[in-house]
This record gives C-alpha cells, structure tokens and sequence, in this order.
C-alpha cells in the first residue's frame, strides 16, 4: 500500500513511516521540520520505498496530488505541546484546523482512508475519571490561549466527524495520551524527555504544581500499533477513540523514577503552574487523565 503521513519527520509520525517500511509499504512522509527532524527520518533515506517531501500541508495543490497517490492517510502534522502554543499563538490555530481542513477534504474527494489524530488535552476541565470518548468536554474562557490547541483539536474532531456524516469519508478520530519513547525532545515542554536530560546532565528536574497529579504515558510503538489497526477496521470509521496507557503514575513518581535509571544527583524542584506557564495552567493539578479503553 501507499501510505502518506503527514507530519512524518515528528515524533509519532517517524516511528510509523518506521513501522510501514518495516511492513513492506511505501511511505510518503510531508514535514515542515518545524518541530520535527531530519535526523528523525535520515535513516530510511535512500530506501527505495521511501519518499520524503519537505514542505508544509497547507500548500493545497501539493496535498491533492499526494492524497490522489495514497492509499492510507495519518495526519500527524500538528503544532504540538504547551510551550509552543503559548509562544506561537496564531501558528498553532492555523497549522493544526487549517491543515486538517486541507487533508479532510483532498481525502473526501479521493475518498481516502484517513486518520486524524486528536488529544486527552480535549478534555480539558474533565473531571469524570476514566475519560470517556462520548464525556462532555469543558475548556477555559478564550482569553485562556492555552486552551486554544484543546479548542482548535476539538474542531478538527467535528470536521472529521462531519465529512463522516455527509458523506460517509472512512476517517478515524483518535485521542491521543502522553506518548513517549525514542526520538521525542523536551524542546516543547515533554516532560519524560525533559527530566531525563535534567537528570543525565545533573540539573534540577522542574516539577510543574505540586508533583501529586497523576499521567499515563503510552509507549510510542504500542500507540503506532493501536494507529494502524484502527484505520484498517471500519468499525471504526466515524468514531473517535482513546489511545494510550492506563497505568498512572504521579509526576513526583516519574521524576523520581528518572533520576534512579540515570543513577542521577539531581534534586526534584517544584515550580507552580502560574511561575512555569503563566497564569491560567493551575487546573492542570488535579487533572488525570485515564481512559476509559486501554489498547490491548
Ligand atoms: N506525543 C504525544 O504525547 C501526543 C499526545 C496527544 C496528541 N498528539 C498528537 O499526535 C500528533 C503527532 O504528535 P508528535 O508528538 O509526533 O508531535 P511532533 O511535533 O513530533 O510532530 C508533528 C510534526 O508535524 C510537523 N508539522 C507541523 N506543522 C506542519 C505543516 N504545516 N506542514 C507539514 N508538517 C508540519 C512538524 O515538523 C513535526 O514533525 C499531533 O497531532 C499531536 O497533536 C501527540
């Protein structure tokens, strides 16, 4: 098959192209190496099944000739991750609707099998544990710009859903939980990744609030597992599904756990939400995100 993933010099992006090589496929990756990497993908460089564009989603030429070619679709372009989207606000809305806007309807002309990736932060306020697809969702007031990456998630789910509604386009919605594993950067604030290198480099490891709030934390090649099972069921089709790991873990835990497998000096340090994001970040606190269906 021709597989097209968007977003495929990311982090989850680049361990699927990994994964559909592997299977035999042919992979077209389209990345802007904006918070993506080369080095994500140099290695399937020069393989005869792979292909990779450097450019961006929006260019809506480009996509409809991609999407035309493709026989499967993974969306993984999105600007990802709380610091970027506080620093970058206009970016972050128009890159993560814009780009779906794009893909949902070059793959409802072509009638594409696609996937779009969404996430737990759609939630947002929830606070009926273990999280259910079918849950109300309650985000902050506009001027909040945090919750503009869960809002701007939340209407690529409805586009999606709608373009399932009309005309029956085979897409998938998956929510996705903290995926972690080879290759991720705490650049953008990813906290597995940022209290590992802290504990190698015997720096401090920031703890945002006051470390007793609870993550789950996927491994990267059971969620790109749980992605492409997903898009070859049409049962699926129309829905939207969490994907991650049900094991809780508290962040003090976590970052406690980091500095044993380091053999680290490193101390633990608490730092408020308001100090490390600005105000508006203190519900983060009591959040924990679980889910309702684990992946098997
Ligand atoms: N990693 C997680 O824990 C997690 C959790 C929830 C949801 N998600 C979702 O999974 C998807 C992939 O996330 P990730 O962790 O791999 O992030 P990532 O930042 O590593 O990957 C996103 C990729 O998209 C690329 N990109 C951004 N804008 C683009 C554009 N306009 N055109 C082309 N490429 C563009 C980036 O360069 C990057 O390579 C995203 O939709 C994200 O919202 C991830």
């Amino acid at each position: 098959m021709k597989i097209l993933i968007t977003g495929g010099a990311g982090f989850v992006g680049s361990h699927l192209a990994d994964e559909f090589i592997a299977a035999g496929h042919e992979v077209t990756v389209i990345d802007d190496i904006s918070t993506g990497k080369y080095s994500n993908v140099e290695h399937l460089e020069g393989h005869d099944r792979f292909r990779l564009i450097i450019d961006t989603v929006l260019d809506q030429p480009l996509m409809e000739e991609l999407i035309r070619e493709a026989d499967r679709v993974f969306h993984m372009a999105s600007a990802v991750g709380v610091r970027l989207i506080m620093e970058q606000p206009v970016k972050t809305i128009e890159t993560i609707f814009q780009g779906t806007d794009v893909i949902l309807k070059y793959c409802s002309r072509f009638r594409k099998r696609v996937l779009i990736p969404s996430t737990s932060e759609v939630y947002g306020k929830g606070a009926s544990v273990p999280f259910r697809e079918d849950d109300d969702l309650l985000t902050g007031a506009t001027d909040k710009h945090r919750w503009a990456y869960a809002c701007a998630k939340t209407l690529d789910e409805f586009l999606a859903l709608a373009h399932w509604k009309e005309t029956r386009l085979p897409v998938v919605v998956v929510r996705l939980f903290n995926t972690v594993g080879p290759r991720q950067t705490g650049q953008y604030g990813m906290v597995v990744p940022r209290f590992v290198k802290a504990a190698i480099d015997g720096e401090p490891l920031e703890v945002h609030g006051d470390g007793t709030q609870s993550r789950c934390f996927g491994h990267v090649s059971d969620v790109v597992n749980g992605l492409k099972v997903l898009l070859e069921n049409q049962a699926c089709f129309g829905q939207v599904i969490n994907l991650g790991n049900d094991d809780e873990v508290t962040i003090t835990r976590l970052a406690e756990k980091a500095i044993e497998l380091t053999n680290s000096r490193s101390e633990i340090r608490y730092v408020p939400y308001s100090v490390a994001y600005g105000e508006g970040f203190e519900d983060m606190q009591r959040r924990v995100p679980s889910l309702e269906r684990p992946i098997a």
